[in-house]
């Protein structure tokens, strides 16, 4: 079975396909970076390309990489595990917030993550520093603790006994336990890792300038990730792994599994084209070629689904990367629209039997190592990051406070 997501890098010279459009900071440049470099011909973090480290490397190399700055010896990478395992575990009060509001009606996991991670602030010794020492100190604690909530928040959801970190584990296979109970195999943990790897840095995606612009205030770390979590959770940004998986499941469920390869999905797209539909997980402000991510993703989550391929709300996993495929093929036939690393996130961890409104806390699980990276990046050679607008209100009027009660109100702007 071929797909339709050839392993290729996406390439440097040919021409974006849509014509640049105002807003959105689109093509500025808001400030420097020594950490990531996103480009149509490569995604670099720190001197190192991607795909070269999606093969070579662990995310704690890619996590001491960022934070730390440099690629870490044998002896730094045991030393920086053994701290992020150290520091696991929740304050009692955290794990009270978590079970106080994971379930509650109008919550999803952002929600909870969020709120965690704004409440272990008051429990850091390093809270108001944003000295580079406390700093990096806070960073290792909130990239070891993150998974914890994460996983502590899933047991909530489940009505399960709280599963506690376990210490022989790595970064991605502990988060995998900790949230399903369960021990993956070395192929899901390798696959789960890769995934934080690929979500770890991006330069300046929305939810990192968010943090950078609260912390360029010297406001602390946690409030910048705060904020920056709140940026990620929407459906344009970090919250697309879960919209893209959702958009699948109606896919499947409105045309049938028989109708993958057929016209009928043909239709069920161009209905969402004539309507002027969003499909989620495709498109890029910055890749217009395709993102150096999504093949990486798809060909690992793939090898996952064929191997196993288990049953996933009645349709074999395989089935779904096929409609997936599909999907892609008329996006890029008709729209040419690639997808980005979001769509074959959420076709993987469905594979891998990890709830659906979990995909965009996992990407803060790998994305809190860039974020911390910026804060740290910012805090030490800062300056305000305070932009101007460009004003279209109304022109200059007189306030009468005595005619108040004569006058028409004014126009809505
Ligand atoms: N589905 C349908 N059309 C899309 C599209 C998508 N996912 N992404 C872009 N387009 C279209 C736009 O409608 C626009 O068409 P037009 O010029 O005819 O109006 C054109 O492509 C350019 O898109 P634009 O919205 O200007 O790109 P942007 O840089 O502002 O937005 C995203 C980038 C990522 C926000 C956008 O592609 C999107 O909403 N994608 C879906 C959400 C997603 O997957 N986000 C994760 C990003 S990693």
């Amino acid at each position: 079975m071929t797909t339709a997501t050839p392993d290729v890098k996406p390439s440097a010279v040919n021409p974006a396909p849509s014509k640049p459009r105002g807003g959105g900071l689109e093509g500025i440049v808001a400030g420097e970076t020594a950490i990531c470099s996103v480009e149509q011909g490569a995604l670099i973090y720190r001197g190192y390309e991607i795909h070269d480290l999606a093969q070579n490397a662990t995310f704690e190399e890619v996590a001491h990489l960022l934070l730390v700055g440099h690629k870490p010896s044998a002896a730094d990478l045991k030393a920086f595990a053994q701290e992020i395992v150290a520091e696991r575990a929740l304050p009692p009060l955290v794990t009270e917030i978590i079970q106080k509001t994971a379930k509650l009606s109008h919550t999803v996991p952002m929600d909870t993550l969020r709120t965690a991670v704004s409440a272990l602030a008051h429990l850091d010794p390093d809270c108001q520093s944003v000295d580079a020492a406390a700093n990096l100190r806070k960073s290792k604690r909130l990239l070891a603790k993150i998974p914890t909530i994460i996983g502590h928040m899933q047991n909530v959801i489940d009505g399960k006994p709280i599963v506690q970190p376990e210490p022989s584990l790595g970064h991605a296979a502990n988060l995998y336990w900790m949230m399903t109970g369960k021990k993956c195999s070395q192929q899901w943990a390798r696959v789960l890792d890769v995934s934080l790897i690929l979500y770890a840095e991006h330069d300046y995606n929305a939810s990192t300038f968010a943090g950078r612009v609260i912390s360029g205030t010297l406001s602390d770390m946690h409030g910048a990730v705060t904020g920056a979590i709140a940026a990620l959770k929407g459906p344009l940004h970090g919250g697309a792994n879960e919209a893209a998986m959702d958009m699948l499941r109606e896919i499947m469920n409105d045309v049938g599994e028989g109708a993958i390869g057929t016209p009928k999905v043909d239709s069920w797209m161009q209905n969402a084209f004539d309507t002027k539909r969003k499909l989620m997980g495709f498109g890029h402000r910055v890749y217009k070629n395709g993102d150096h991510r999504a093949p990486i993703l798809h060909n690992l989550g793939r090898a996952v689904a064929e191997k196993e391929n288990p049953t996933l709300e009645g349709h074999n996993a395989v089935k779904w990367f096929e409609l997936g495929e599909h999907v892609q093929k008329i996006m890029l036939d008709k729209k040419s629209i690639h997808p980005n690393v979001d769509f074959p996130c959420g076709m993987t961890y469905f594979t891998m039997g990890i709830p659906v409104p979990q995909y965009t806390p996992i990407f803060v699980a790998a994305r809190i190592a860039g974020w911390a990276a910026h804060i740290m990046e910012q805090h030490a050679n800062n300056r305000l990051i305070r932009p101007i607008a460009d004003y279209k209100g109304p022109a200059l009027k007189k306030w009468n406070a005595e005619s108040r009660l004569t006058e028409a109100p004014d126009a809505m702007i």
